[in-house]
């Protein structure tokens, strides 16, 4: 019988996990469930004797291929995948894949849930601002930027994406104005919204120079990753403009010195949230169990990443 570990330092809701077990049962593979662990060393003994792996924002290192000696597939239940080492999933021949699009919804809900909380002032109960008639631009049009996009224009915003690899006309297509450079959507905006990966090329990418270009009343709103922020660089932007804003899904490391300075124009989650609904949990933890079989006994590697 295989053995599929779902590891999970920020567990799944329930009703996940329950439909997460339906599709392993009816493949005959058997759930081992790991959520909440607190030490790698948990990890490390879940792992050892398991075919496949369902993790989240986990990381999976060099140390837990190593203690993986029957491992053939990691799933990351979501869309970034920059916390699994790929060099070392290839060298030990576990494929890894991610689930794009499934909790994208819930991410950009909360990308919009923020922006309206920083323009009423964290609801401080003084008057703050609306998002209508505000230009709104997207960094990556994606699965989440497309929903942002979407709700945004609900609101009555104007929105602006920039994506060297997403076809203009597509972009026309959601009634978004395409722009031709990163400078160009950052100075047009009064809210950008970050949907970019982390990887070499995009961390610290977002700074002074970019940040500074946006109009009066700018707000950074960050569900991607805090590591694409180069953060010596905020705490400038912070420092030289008190109109700037900024809100983030997951607290920056220089979190305590922007509380200290730059009181209520900020918003952090303690915990990443973007994708923490049950319908979010249901789509991602089903779509990656799926994929799981569909891979062991088909060969079907659709999604992979490494
Ligand atoms: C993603 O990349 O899919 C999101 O950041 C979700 O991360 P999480 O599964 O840790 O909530």
């Amino acid at each position: 019988m295989k053995k599929v570990l779902v590891a999970t330092e920020k567990p799944f809701a329930p009703a996940a996990v329950a439909q997460i077990k339906e599709v392993l049962d009816k493949a005959n593979y058997e759930l081992v469930l790991l959520e909440k662990y607190t030490d790698t060393s948990e990890f490390l003994n879940a792992v050892a004797d398991v075919d496949a792996l369902i993790v989240r924002s986990d990381k999976v290192t060099q140390e837990v291929i190593d203690a993986a000696k029957n491992l053939k597939i990691v799933v990351r239940a979501g869309a970034g995948y920059d916390n699994l080492d790929l060099q070392a999933c290839t060298a030990g021949n576990v494929v890894a894949m991610n689930t794009p699009g499934q909790n994208s919804n819930a991410v950009a809900e909360l990308a919009m849930g923020m922006a309206v909380m920083i323009a009423r002032g964290n609801y401080n109960g003084k008057a703050g601002s609306e998002l209508r008639g505000k230009k709104i631009g997207i960094h990556a049009y994606g699965n989440v930027g497309r929903y942002v996009a979407k709700i945004a224009q609900g609101f009555g915003m104007e929105v602006l994406a920039f994506d060297p690899f997403v076809d203009e006309e597509a972009i026309k297509k959601d009634g978004v104005k395409p722009v031709a450079s990163v400078e160009e959507l950052y100075s047009s905006s009064q809210y950008l919204s970050l949907h970019i990966p982390a990887n070499d090329k995009t961390k610290k990418s977002i700074g002074f120079d970019l940040l500074n270009k946006m109009p009066k009343g700018a707000t950074l709103v960050n569900t991607a990753r805090k590591e694409v922020i180069n953060e010596e660089e905020l705490l400038k932007v912070f420092a030289e403009r008190d109109d700037f804003k900024y809100v983030s899904d997951i607290a920056p490391d220089c979190k305590d010195e922007i509380a200290e300075k730059f009181e209520g124009r900020f918003f952090f989650t303690p915990k990443k949230m973007g994708a923490q609904t049950a319908e979010a949990n249901i789509n991602a933890g089903v779509a990656a169990a799926s994929q799981i079989v569909d891979f062991i006994e088909n060969g079907n590697e659709t999604f992979k990443v490494n």
